[in-house]
């Protein structure tokens, strides 16, 4: 194990899997153990403890939260208040008075808070970063961003989260298209848009509990216009509303060319780009990202960045930024009315 940063994992569910598939592959992590508050849900091979004696546990340096949305706050704050680093799934957390309440405990204890979503350090959008970076379209002036699906209840046996606070699209699926576009185009200063919540009710699609109903307590099709500070502008529509749509993933508009960005809950994927010179579309060679990537690549790379004393790039205060710029759109919804995004953050580092 060496100096490897020694991993415990809170919340073994559906998502999970991805990561015990990445995590014995990544350089510098090693998974010691793992906890749930269902004590049935174990991890083959892995040391199982209560989610209390993991937090307390002395071999064990980041916390690795998996646990759905309405727990990420509470989860990272134990981790923390023990001395813990933490990396969570999206979103940071539910609202940013908690994910400020997080990133306030961690500067105080002196430990980094890492959170998903880590696609974006992927082939996908590090090529398409670095195309812009060496200005392939000229200067950016536009983007769009697309994610529409009929709902997560057709496949995921228990999708209640996703339709309470701290779910619904935007706060689900906005994370990957906002991180990739803060990745791409840098910060945003503000925002506007609409929503709709056109049924009450939704219906379990699989699983033991097929057939169950359940509320929907938050908007399910969101439109936003979004402004960043250095001018570009973002349409985006993430909807849980629709069965069939021939939309982009995102599309980055410049003065001289247009970007096509692969789907950004992806690692890699195709990136083109049309220029005004070249008159018709290109395929972009994988050039820029982490290669063969999967999820907790960006445990990885926040394992590198604390041996080299440097930032991670899947970090807190791009999450804060992220779950900033969703509130303040659901905000813009609910008033009508466009609202400045108080919060800033780096535009991340690219992966060479
Ligand atoms: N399912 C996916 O395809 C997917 C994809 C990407 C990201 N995510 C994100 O991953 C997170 C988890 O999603 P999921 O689909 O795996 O959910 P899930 O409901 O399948 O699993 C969550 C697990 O966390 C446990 N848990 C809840 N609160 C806990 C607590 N306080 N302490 C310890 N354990 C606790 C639950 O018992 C459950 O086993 C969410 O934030 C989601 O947005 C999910």
């Amino acid at each position: 194990m060496g100096d490897a940063l020694r991993v415990g994992l809170v919340g073994i569910g559906n998502i999970s899997g991805q990561y015990l598939d990445t995590l014995p592959r990544l350089p510098g992590v090693a998974l010691v153990a793992a906890a749930d508050l269902d004590p049935s849900r174990t991890v083959p091979g892995v040391r199982m403890l209560r989610p209390a004696e993991l937090y307390a546990a002395e071999d064990v340096d980041l916390v690795l939260n998996l646990t759905i949305p309405r727990a990420h706050a509470e989860v990272a704050l134990s981790a923390i208040a023990a001395g813990k680093h933490v990396y969570g799934e999206k979103p940071l957390a539910l609202s940013t008075a908690e994910g400020r309440e997080v990133l306030s405990a961690a500067g105080a204890a002196g430990v980094r808070v890492g959170c998903a979503p880590d696609t974006v350090l992927g082939t996908g959008t590090q090529t398409a970063r670095r195309c812009l970076d060496e200005g392939a379209i000229g200067q950016p002036v536009a983007a769009t961003a697309f994610m529409t699906t009929p709902g997560h209840e057709r496949w995921h046996p228990d999708p209640e989260f996703y339709y309470r606070p701290g779910g619904g699209p935007l706060f689900d699926m906005g994370p990957y298209y906002l991180t990739a576009l803060v990745t791409l185009l840098g910060p945003v200063r503000r925002v506007t848009g609409l929503s709709a919540t056109p049924r009450s009710e939704r219906t379990v699609g699989s699983g033991p509990r097929a057939g169950t109903a359940f509320p929907v307590e938050v908007a399910t099709h969101v439109a936003g216009v979004l402004e960043h500070e250095n001018g570009a502008v973002t349409t985006m529509v993430m909807s849980f509303d629709v069965w069939a749509a021939a939309l982009p993933r995102i599309e980055v508009y410049g003065t001289a060319g247009s970007l096509s960005v692969p789907d950004p809950n992806d690692f890699a994927g195709d990136v083109r780009v049309f220029t005004a010179a070249g008159g018709e579309w290109a395929d972009v060679p994988a050039s820029a990202g982490y290669a063969d990537a999967g999820r907790g690549t960006g445990v990885a790379d926040l394992a590198a960045a604390i041996a080299a004393g440097t930032a991670h790039r899947a970090s807190g205060e791009l999450a804060y930024h992220v779950l900033d710029v969703m509130e303040s759109l659901l905000r813009a919804a609910e008033t009508a009315r466009t609202q400045d995004v108080t919060s800033t953050c780096p535009r991340p580092d690219p992966v060479p």
